[in-house]
């Protein structure tokens, strides 16, 4: 299937069975694609009381989900349908109770050299997660390391299961991260704590990624999910146009000057008031009652 389009989509599962077989029927049944692709790297399911947010599970249980290509390639495009799915609020990326991502994968890199990077453009498939329209929670139990803590980052939320263990350890590889950690790393936590995080390689628990503003919120590990789909069904009762508005108004923070980005916000406030959305929603407040959202 290139898409996954509410018409070719098919009930098949009353239960979620997600992250060591745990049911988490109290937030809805799960929708499972009939035709989806069949992916061998990734679990795609659509959860919620609304069928509306999408699940994204890393499925490289043996290698600690290590990011390979294939891998990146399935998850590229799970979530550009996901993004193109108007039944679609907000995705979550998850791995499982021992691995969000273990780092890109290096036995696929290992023999690598310089050119054949730079002729296949190498990790330039990450880009499709971080071009994402919708909000992108990353739900991270386990090691989220090198790859796997920079693939968090390029989410625009996350969340942490208290087990959960963060780090840039490329150095003690011989290199350095490549997928952002250099770069999105200090703006989440600041120069020094960047700096002592890539320079020695050292993991970061849970509450220390919390504490430095990584990570927004820690649960216990088998609530992780569960609170992650909330996260995301409470972002799904609002217009879905002007969260893209809002994401996009956050996401410019990090790449222009403070007086630019005021523009930049001023604009797309001013670009609410050309939507219907926003016209139901001061409607709504001034007669006391829930908006209807049309998305227009
Ligand atoms: N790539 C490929 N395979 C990996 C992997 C990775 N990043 N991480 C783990 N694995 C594999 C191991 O090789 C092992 O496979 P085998 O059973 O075939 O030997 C399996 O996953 C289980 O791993 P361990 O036996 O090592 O498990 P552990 O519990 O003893 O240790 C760990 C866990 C501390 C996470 C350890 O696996 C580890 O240090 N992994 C590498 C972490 C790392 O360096 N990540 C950065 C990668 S480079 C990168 O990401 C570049 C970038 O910026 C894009």
């Amino acid at each position: 299937m290139s898409s996954v389009s509410s018409a070719t989509r098919v009930l098949l599962s009353k239960n979620v069975i997600f992250n060591s077989g745990r049911a988490l029927s109290n937030t809805g049944r799960i929708k499972f694609y009939s035709t989806a692709p069949q992916y061998e790297n990734i679990k795609v399911e659509v959860v919620g009381q609304k069928k509306n947010v999408g699940i994204i599970q890393l499925n490289r249980p043996k290698a600690l989900n290590a990011l390979c290509k294939p891998l990146f390639q399935e998850l590229g495009k799970a979530v550009r349908d996901f993004d193109k799915d108007e039944t679609i609020s907000a995705i979550i990326i998850t791995g499982n109770e021992k691995a969000f991502a273990a780092g890109a994968d290096i036995k696929e890199m290992q023999n690598n050299t310089y050119s054949t990077n730079q002729k296949a453009g190498f990790l330039q498939e990450w880009e499709d997660v971080s071009n994402c329209g919708k909000p992108i929670i990353a739900a991270v139990n386990g090691f989220a390391l090198g790859g796997g803590c920079e693939l968090a980052m390029l989410c625009d939320i996350i969340y942490a299961g208290e087990k959960a263990k963060f780090g840039q350890p490329e150095i003690n590889i011989g290199t350095i991260p490549g997928a952002g950690g250099t770069q999105r790393l200090p703006r989440y936590v600041g120069k020094s704590k960047a700096m002592e995080i890539v320079l020695t390689g050292n993991f970061i628990d849970a509450q220390e990624a919390e504490k430095m503003g990584l990570v927004s919120r820690v649960f216990p590990v088998e609530k992780l999910l569960e609170e992650s789909i909330k996260l995301a069904e409470r972002i799904g009762t609002h217009s879905p146009l002007i969260v893209k508005m809002a994401k996009q108004a956050v996401n410019q923070a990090y790449e222009t000057t403070l007086k630019s980005g005021l523009q930049f916000e001023k604009s797309l406030f001013y670009g609410t008031f050309a939507t219907a959305d926003r016209q139901e929603g001061m409607n709504a407040f001034i007669e006391k009652r829930a908006p209807n959202f049309k998305n227009e």
